[in-house]
């Protein structure tokens, strides 16, 4: 038998998933965001399940574009930090990548290339975020640059909410309203209907107005709320990854006896410990708590003591039928991640994306 340790991604999930978003914002274009390998799931098993039914992807890199395309991805897909440097952009416009520009360093890129056939660009206005995008004074400006070079198909007017998570803040409605504004400028420029692109998870899920040509899913289409807070909408998605092990030592240990390195759990009483085959080497954070939940044999029980390298123990005292062998599960189907990740003072975003390639992954349908 090899180690037990396991991620199964859930392709139906998925699927389910992105209807969900498709069905809460109807006439709104999908750019499944897949950055990061997915958010740790697989870009192109992902991409593979997604492109009969989204309009295109949306990764953070050339290159991790250029490897969508090398495995037959032929989707449009756009860069959302843009391209880093004139022999990027020159490869946006080979593989037909369409390019976020959010700063002027970005724009005097098009003097450098030749092309018969123009990119579309994706104008990234700063509404609050400030990480990246103009400012609201310089869209104008920047718009007229870019309609007026014959390098440049479409323009789509792009911006990113902040703190779409919290449903109650009104920071959200003041980014809305700036975009509105520099959506306004840049119409009264043309006479061609400008298309805009807003929304993320948080923006589908919880901000109608966010919703518009363009939406942007990330986390929702793997299935993790992208709430701070509990939402009624967000029980409709599906985690599409499960992390799974097994236990691979039992023992009974009396009160008073302490657990894993630094000896930080002590027993109050006489405890049963598993001893499961997973561990930060894993992609399992290391500063989770005692008391953090683990799925044994389908029963809730808690983490005790550190998290090492490539072992963690659970507290199983009480539990029924837990043997050598018993199938663990660290999060997925029915612990979510981002309840795991509370423990860890970290988000489920991070969980899921740090995974490291030792783990072998299973796809399932
Ligand atoms: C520009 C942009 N759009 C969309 C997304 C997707 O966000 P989420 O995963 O919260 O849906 C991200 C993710 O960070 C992003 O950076």
């Amino acid at each position: 038998m090899s180690r037990p340790t396991e991620i199964q991604i859930d392709l139906s999930a998925l699927k389910h998933n992105l209807q969900q978003a498709q069905r809460l914002s109807p006439n709104s274009h999908t750019v499944a965001v897949i950055k990061a390998d997915a958010y740790g799931h697989g870009a192109v098993d992902i991409a593979k399940a997604l492109q009969n039914d989204v309009a295109m992807f949306a990764v953070s890199s050339a290159q991790e574009a250029m490897d969508l395309r090398n495995e037959g991805i032929a989707l449009p897909i756009l860069l959302l930090e843009g391209c880093f440097s004139v022999n990027e952009l020159k490869a946006a416009y080979l593989q037909g990548f369409e390019v976020v520009m959010h700063n002027h360093c970005q724009v005097g890129m098009l003097d450098s290339v030749d092309s018969s056939q123009p990119i579309n660009v994706w104008l990234k206005v700063d509404t609050g975020m400030h990480r990246l995008g103009f400012n609201e004074s310089d869209v104008a400006d920047v718009f007229a640059t870019l309609a007026s070079n014959k390098k440049v198909n479409k323009i789509v007017l792009m911006t990113h909410l902040s703190i779409a998570d919290e449903t109650d803040d009104v920071f959200t409605q003041h980014q809305l309203e700036r975009f509105s504004r520099s959506y306004d400028t840049v119409s009264e420029m043309t006479s061609q209907s400008i298309e805009t692109s807003i929304a993320n998870s948080a923006g589908i899920m919880g901000w109608p107005n966010s919703r518009s040509q363009w939406d942007r899913p990330g986390i929702m289409l793997y299935g993790l709320s992208p709430f701070a807070s509990n939402q009624s909408n967000s029980l409709s998605i599906q985690p599409v990854m499960t992390l799974t092990s097994k236990i691979i030592a039992l023992r009974t240990i009396q009160a008073g006896e302490s657990v894993g390195y630094g000896n930080t759990w002590r027993a109050s009483k006489e405890s049963v410990i598993a001893t499961i085959a997973v561990g930060y080497g894993d992609g399992y954070p290391r500063n989770a708590k005692s008391g953090t939940p683990v799925i044994v044999n389908g029963q809730r029980a808690a983490l005790c003591g550190r998290v090492s390298m490539d072992m963690l123990s659970v507290d199983v005292t009480g539990l029924t039928d837990v043997t050598l062998g018993a199938e663990v599960e660290l999060w997925g189907k029915n612990l979510s991640a981002n309840e795991v990740a509370k423990w860890a003072q970290t988000i489920g975003y991070e969980l899921v994306t740090r995974l490291p390639k030792r783990l072998p992954r299973r796809i399932v349908e």
